[in-house]
């Protein structure tokens, strides 16, 4: 297995020089499938989401896996399987929550801009709880609710003004972004609420930011949350559970990242402190390292200035994260060559010059036809996907007990044109 996080398991690695994923050939895959195609472990999501069990165990706890980082179906019964919640982002995020066959108080209802018929079908459907953005959202709800004779779950999301040390376009949790109630405001606001009806406060909310890989601001979330509920508590406001978000990162470069154990140490001493039943919402820690981008080598280029370009069938369109916050994916040959490894650009072929998964990545020689899997890549991959420059969708396929399915085909120009008058 490639080195990395000895507390994470990681299942793509080496056998005889060839790629697999726990044990299945990348290769064989490929034959079937074609280029570029996703891949993602079964097994590396249930050791992902039994490692932030494990790790609160002993504190009454739900993981409301956070759909937005990869909702495919069969990944999302995986994770039910397991007694995971979910938590969605959209009514398309909800919808696909039920009919992965989780009920409606499995669901918290997340997102910054919801629309009037996002919030009507989420108290129509009676979620866990709507994780509200502002004064105005609780006053829709409130009306939503009231008009159909009920009292809807809701819990007020808290812009604590905290720096989460992550990418800025990933950082949620400062007064300078669009998420969230100023913490200066927040208690005021459910007290001026308090006895509305078609409201029922059942908890408070943080979620500072993603791929978070130092506790402290964690910790700090976590307090801040904790002297609000507590704060909450001696208005009379009695709440069910704090609800802390997602955020926690991987290690991306292979080197170790905040475990599962130390983010439960960063944050249950303030949890013990005000004693409510937390609600986690990962979604990159349980299924990152679970996928792989596979795809192929369609061009070599080697300018008079030596530098070198490996053009692969994927770019952008399957997997936007490079180009969007320039972040790092390890990449593998799936049958590595035995040759020194020298410095290649590995990129995309995308009419966009941001269209680069690596630049000066050491790599053993590559040629046109071999092909390279990209790692990590199993949040905010597929996702992301795009048709751009009329490219189709990839195909994905799930590796589970020693066999492998596909568990989205791949798309076809008439699944695109079917749209278009
Ligand atoms: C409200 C909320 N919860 C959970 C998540 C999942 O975050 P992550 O994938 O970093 O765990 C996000 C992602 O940005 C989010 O916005």
């Amino acid at each position: 297995m490639i080195p990395c996080e000895i507390r994470v398991y990681l299942p793509y690695g080496l056998t005889d020089r060839r790629l697999m994923c726990d044990g299945v050939s990348l290769e064989s895959i490929v034959e079937r499938l074609g280029t570029p195609v996703y891949v993602y472990s079964a097994r590396a999501v249930r050791e992902a989401y039994r490692a932030i069990d494990e790790a609160f165990t002993g504190y009454p706890h739900a993981i409301h896996y956070a759909l937005k980082a990869n909702s495919t179906l069969a990944l999302l019964r995986v994770v039910r399987q397991l007694g995971g919640r979910a938590d969605a982002n959209s009514i398309g995020e909800l919808q696909v929550a039920l009919r992965a066959g989780f009920a409606p108080d499995d669901l918290v209802f997340t997102g910054v801009g919801k629309t009037r018929a996002e919030l009507e079908f989420a108290v129509a459907q009676g979620v866990a709880a709507i994780n509200v953005e502002s004064p105005g959202e609780l006053d829709r709800i409130a009306q939503i609710a009231a008009d159909r004779g009920v009292a809807a779950r809701v819990a007020v999301r808290v812009n604590p003004d905290i720096d989460a040390k992550s990418h800025p376009n990933i950082s949620t949790g400062l007064k300078t972004n669009k998420f969230g109630v100023a913490l200066s405001e927040a208690r005021d606001v459910y007290r001026a609420r308090r006895d509305v009806r078609g409201l029922r406060f059942v908890g408070v909310h943080v979620h500072i930011g993603s791929q978070i890989t130092t506790p402290e601001p964690l910790t700090r979330a976590a307090e801040v949350l904790s002297d609000l509920a507590l704060a909450l508590r001696s208005d009379g406001v009695a709440l069910e559970h704090m609800d802390l978000g997602g955020g926690l990162g991987i290690g991306y470069d292979g080197r170790p990242a905040l475990s599962a154990a130390d983010y439960a140490a960063a944050v249950l001493p303030a949890l013990r402190r005000c004693g409510l039943p937390v609600v986690l919402e990962p979604g990159r820690a349980l299924v990152a390292h679970a996928g792989a981008l596979v795809s192929r080598v369609v061009d070599v280029k080697v300018y008079p200035d030596s530098r070198r370009f490996a053009v692969l069938d994927a770019g952008m369109t399957e997997l936007m994260r490079p180009a969007l916050y320039g972040s790092f994916h390890r990449i593998c040959p799936v049958v590595p060559r035995d040759t020194p490894d020298t410095p290649w650009d590995v990129v995309g072929p995308i009419c966009e010059s941001s269209d680069v998964f690596a630049r000066d990545r050491p790599l053993p020689e590559l040629r046109v036809d071999d092909l390279v899997a990209v790692l990590d890549t199993g949040a905010y991959g597929a996702v992301m996907a795009s048709n751009y420059n009329r490219r189709l969708l990839a195909p994905e396929v799930l590796v589970d007990a020693g066999g492998w399915s596909v568990i989205r085909r791949r798309q076809t120009l008439d699944d695109i044109l079917a749209l278009e008058a």
